[in-house]
């Protein structure tokens, strides 16, 4: 082959290569020379597994690159509105199960957005890639919730046994069926519509062939305080019978005959302080499968 010849065959190669449109996306291997910190962690990141590396978060990257770094070329979250950042992290998580509310949630109206508790690059904790350790993340938003954990009766969440994740989703969760209506606080259910309380004490949820009509339709948290109480067992009030009585009270208008919730019968004696402790005779006081007064 003359020289001539080879050489014509050569350009009209490169011709044929600069027509083609160049690839938008370039590559993590590409990145590393500027953005050392960022890539030489990225390995132990989940995001690995995501099929264009750096790129898939911040966009094609080629034409960062040419021009030494622009950062009006590049997805910068420092640059994104919050929205706009929840909105590239949905592109692949929109479809987990456990993010189904995020749109609703207090948090997202709130403008709080993944990279509000996540850190891609520099997380704190391996797993799930949280900013902070997850109390820490938490308290550092609800420090009026730090205080409650710190009462001399409290899940010991401080001390790492109960999570807050372990009755909140952060992300969004549905509307309870527990509550009547009140404010659904974020709450994690178990077992797809119940209580989160009940994945970790388990008997107090029946079913029983008697209920009793509060854990049921107002929930536990209208006997107890679920982060931390100054009263034993988390209760809300100090005396048991100051509590029943919010409801046994013979206040008009609510229960099964619509003349109000059951009131004590005359044999109680409410001066006798035997009586006063309502739950030494109404000892299944969550449900009972063998007395409708939860005698026992
Ligand atoms: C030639 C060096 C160079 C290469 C290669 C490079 N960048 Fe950059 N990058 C820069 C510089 C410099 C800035 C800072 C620009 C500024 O602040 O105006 C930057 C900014 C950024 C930002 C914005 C950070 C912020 O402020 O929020 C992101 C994101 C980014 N680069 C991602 C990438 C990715 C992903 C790649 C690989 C596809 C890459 N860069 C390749 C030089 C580079
Ligand atoms: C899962 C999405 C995601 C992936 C994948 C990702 N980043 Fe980022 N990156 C972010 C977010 C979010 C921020 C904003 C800071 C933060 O929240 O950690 C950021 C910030 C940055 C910044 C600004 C400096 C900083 O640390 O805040 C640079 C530079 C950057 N990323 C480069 C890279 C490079 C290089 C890769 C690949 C090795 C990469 N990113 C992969 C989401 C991602
Ligand atoms: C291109 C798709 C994609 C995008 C965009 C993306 N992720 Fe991911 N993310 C993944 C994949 C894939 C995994 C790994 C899933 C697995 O291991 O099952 C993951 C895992 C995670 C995990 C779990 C890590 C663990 O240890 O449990 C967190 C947290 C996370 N991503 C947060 C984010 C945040 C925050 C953003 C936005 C800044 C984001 N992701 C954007 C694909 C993506
Ligand atoms: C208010 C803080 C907060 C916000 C906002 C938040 N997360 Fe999370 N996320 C957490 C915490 C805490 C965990 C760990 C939960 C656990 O331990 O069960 C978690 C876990 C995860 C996980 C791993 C476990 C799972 O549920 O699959 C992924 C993936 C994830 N978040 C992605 C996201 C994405 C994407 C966004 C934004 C759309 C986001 N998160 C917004 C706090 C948050
Ligand atoms: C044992 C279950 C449980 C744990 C653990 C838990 N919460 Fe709660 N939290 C609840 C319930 C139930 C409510 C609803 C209380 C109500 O409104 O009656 C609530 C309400 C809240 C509220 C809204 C009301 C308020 O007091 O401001 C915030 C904020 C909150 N929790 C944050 C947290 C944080 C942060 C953690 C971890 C440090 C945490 N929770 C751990 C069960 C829990
Ligand atoms: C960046 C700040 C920030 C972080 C981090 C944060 N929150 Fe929030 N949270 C808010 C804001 C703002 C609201 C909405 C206003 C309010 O109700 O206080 C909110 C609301 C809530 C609510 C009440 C929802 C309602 O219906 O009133 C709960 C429960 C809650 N957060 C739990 C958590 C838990 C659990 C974590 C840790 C995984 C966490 N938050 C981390 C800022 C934060
Ligand atoms: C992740 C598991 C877990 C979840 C979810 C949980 N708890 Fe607990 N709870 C515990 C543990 C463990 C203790 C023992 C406290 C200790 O000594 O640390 C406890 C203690 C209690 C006590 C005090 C018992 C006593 O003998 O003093 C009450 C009351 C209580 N929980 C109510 C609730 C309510 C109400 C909820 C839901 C809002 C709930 N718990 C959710 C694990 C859980
Ligand atoms: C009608 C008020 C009321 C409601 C609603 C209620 N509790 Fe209780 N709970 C009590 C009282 C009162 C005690 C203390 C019993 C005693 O002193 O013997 C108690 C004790 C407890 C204890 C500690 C002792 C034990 O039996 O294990 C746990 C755990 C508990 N409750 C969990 C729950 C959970 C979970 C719910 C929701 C499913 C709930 N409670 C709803 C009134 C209530
Ligand atoms: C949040 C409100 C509420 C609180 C607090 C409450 N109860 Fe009840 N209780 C009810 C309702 C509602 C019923 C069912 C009424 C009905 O079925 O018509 C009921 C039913 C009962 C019954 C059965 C009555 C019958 O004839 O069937 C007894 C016994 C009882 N409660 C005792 C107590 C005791 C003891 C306490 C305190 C530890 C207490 N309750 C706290 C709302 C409450
Ligand atoms: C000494 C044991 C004892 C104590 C303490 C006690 N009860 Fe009872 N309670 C009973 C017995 C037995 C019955 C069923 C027979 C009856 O109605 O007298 C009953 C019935 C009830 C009923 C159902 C009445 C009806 O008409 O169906 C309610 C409500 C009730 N108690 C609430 C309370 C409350 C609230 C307290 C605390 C202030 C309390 N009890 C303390 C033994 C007790």
């Amino acid at each position: 082959m003359s020289p001539v010849i080879r050489l014509s065959g050569l350009l009209l190669l490169a011709c044929l290569l600069e027509a083609q449109p160049k690839d938008p996306y370039i590559g993590s291997q590409a990145c590393r020379a500027c953005h050392v910190a960022q890539t030489q962690s990225f390995f132990r990141n989940a995001h690995t597994k995501a099929e264009r590396g750096c790129e898939s978060c911040h966009g094609p990257g080629r034409a960062h690159v040419s021009a030494g770094g622009k950062k009006d070329l590049i997805v910068a979250f420092s640059a994104l509105s919050s929205r706009k950042a929840l909105d590239n992290c949905l592109a692949c998580h929109g479809k987990d199960w456990s993010r189904n509310n995020i749109r609703h949630s207090a948090h997202t109206q709130a403008d709080v957005v993944c990279s509000n508790c996540h850190s891609v690059h520099q997380a704190a904790t391996p797993k799930h890639l949280l900013a902070k350790p997850q109390k820490d993340l938490c308290y550092s938003c609800h420090p009026n919730v730090q205080s409650q954990f710190s009462m001399p009766f409290k899940h010991r969440v401080n001390e790492g046994t109960v999570q807050c994740a372990d009755c909140h989703n952060p992300h969004g969760a549905p509307a309870p069926t527990w509550r009547m209506g009140q404010r659904p606080r974020l709450q994690q259910h178990a077992q797809a519509n119940e209580q989160s309380c009940v994945q970790c004490h388990a008997d107090k949820r029946g079913p029983f062939l008697f209920e009793h009509a509060a854990l049921r339709v107002d929930g536990c948290g209208s006997c107890h305080a679920p982060h931390g109480s100054a009263n034993p067992r988390l209760l809300n009030r100090p005396v048991v019978f100051t509590l029943c009585l919010e409801c046994h009270n013979g206040a008009p208008g609510f229960g099964r005959e619509g003349q109000g919730i059951p009131t004590q019968s005359a044999s109680h004696n409410m001066a006798d302080p035997r009586y006063q402790n309502c739950t030494t005779c109404h000892v299944k006081i969550h449900g009972s499968n063998a007395d409708a007064r939860f005698l026992r």
